[in-house]
């Protein structure tokens, strides 16, 4: 396999009239968290679908693991692992029997894999339960774990915290990031910005059909203006001081702080703080705020993820 797990070019989906997929090209190196990102609606499901052979594209070529979607689907579904937006696990059956149930489609002989997988996930208490007694936690989990019984080198998760709490998301993370420590490719679509910035190495933001921006977390952050420094001082003689020094900053007298405009590069910091030194102007603390990534959406789409694309 090349050092790319995925690669699509011209990548287009449309049903009807409606066109969900525009053109999109994308390169996902292997071993790597890759995240798209999108609000309701703006086709992450439809591209999973197409990326994982479930749904045949309009147009454009895609290669997962070194094999063509459309010519060489068997290799690509040998190769790769798909949990999909809703859980797939079967309710009358217990988590242990889900699993089983999928090592035997799998015509796998070896009954420490499924083992495994219970007490990676730490389901081994609940394994003879019926997974519909399960909670929406456990349930993505068992659905994570079924999906790894066939050893995939590429995993394609379809928000894989939706709905979740900030707990069982969490582990979810940690989850993922143990996947890519043993080397897995991870294709992951959410609506949380900060899930994308916990977790990927690359992201790209998905909007009416394109790719609005791609690049590491930081990357798309330092696109858009919103940075600043937040220096906090002792009393307002410093801060009045300050506020003359630097230019552009907006002081709050309450709170004894002034907000500086930055890119919060190295750079521009050190060159804030050189000026407080320069005019002997000692400062509490400081500290810097990159935009989070929903400043991202609304910079690069004109609103905000959580508003529907229409
Ligand atoms: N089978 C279908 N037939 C017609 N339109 C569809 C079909 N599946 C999806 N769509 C439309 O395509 C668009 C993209 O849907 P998709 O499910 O890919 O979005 P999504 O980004 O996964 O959204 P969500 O965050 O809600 O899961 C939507 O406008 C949807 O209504
Ligand atoms: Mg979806």
């Amino acid at each position: 396999m090349t050092s790319s797990a995925i690669v699509a070019s011209g990548l287009r989906k449309a049903y009807g009239d409606k066109v969900v997929l525009d053109g999109i090209d994308l390169d996902v190196r292997a071993g790597t968290v890759f995240s798209l990102l999108g609000p309701n609606g703006a086709g992450k499901t439809t591209m999973v679908n197409v990326l994982t052979t479930l749904l045949d594209s309009d147009g454009g070529t895609v290669r997962v693991a070194g094999y063509d979607i459309a010519s060489e689907t068997r290799k690509v579904r040998a190769a790769i692992g798909v949990t999909g937006q809703f859980a797939s696990v079967d309710e009358l059956l217990s988590g242990e029997e889900n699993l089983q149930l999928m090592a035997d489609l799998l015509h796998l002989k070896d009954k420490r894999v499924v083992k495994d997988l219970l007490r990676r996930f730490d389901l081994e208490a609940t394994a003879g339960k019926l997974a519909s007694t399960y909670s929406g936690g456990m349930r993505r989990k068992l659905d994570l774990a079924m999906t790894l019984v066939g050893r995939p080198r590429i995993v394609f998760l379809d928000e894989p915290t939706t709905g979740l709490d900030p707990r069982s998301r969490r582990t979810m993370w940690n989850i993922v990031r143990e996947l890519v420590a043993d080397g897995m490719t991870i294709f992951l679509t959410t609506q949380y910005l900060e899930e994308a910035d916990q977790l990927a190495d690359r992201v790209a933001v998905l909007d009416q059909g394109r790719l609005v921006a791609e690049g590491t977390p930081d990357e798309l952050k330092r696109q858009i203006p919103g940075g600043h420094v937040r220096f906090r001082f002792a009393g307002t003689v410093q801060l009045d001081a300050a506020t003359r020094v630097l230019t552009g900053s907006t002081p709050d007298s309450e709170s004894l702080v002034l907000r500086v405009p930055s890119d919060g590069g190295v750079k521009s910091v050190r060159g804030l703080l050189d000026r407080l030194d320069e005019y002997a102007i000692d400062a509490e603390e400081f500290t810097v705020h990159m935009p989070d990534l929903d400043d991202v959406f609304l910079a690069l789409t004109g609103h905000s993820s959580t508003e529907a694309s229409k």
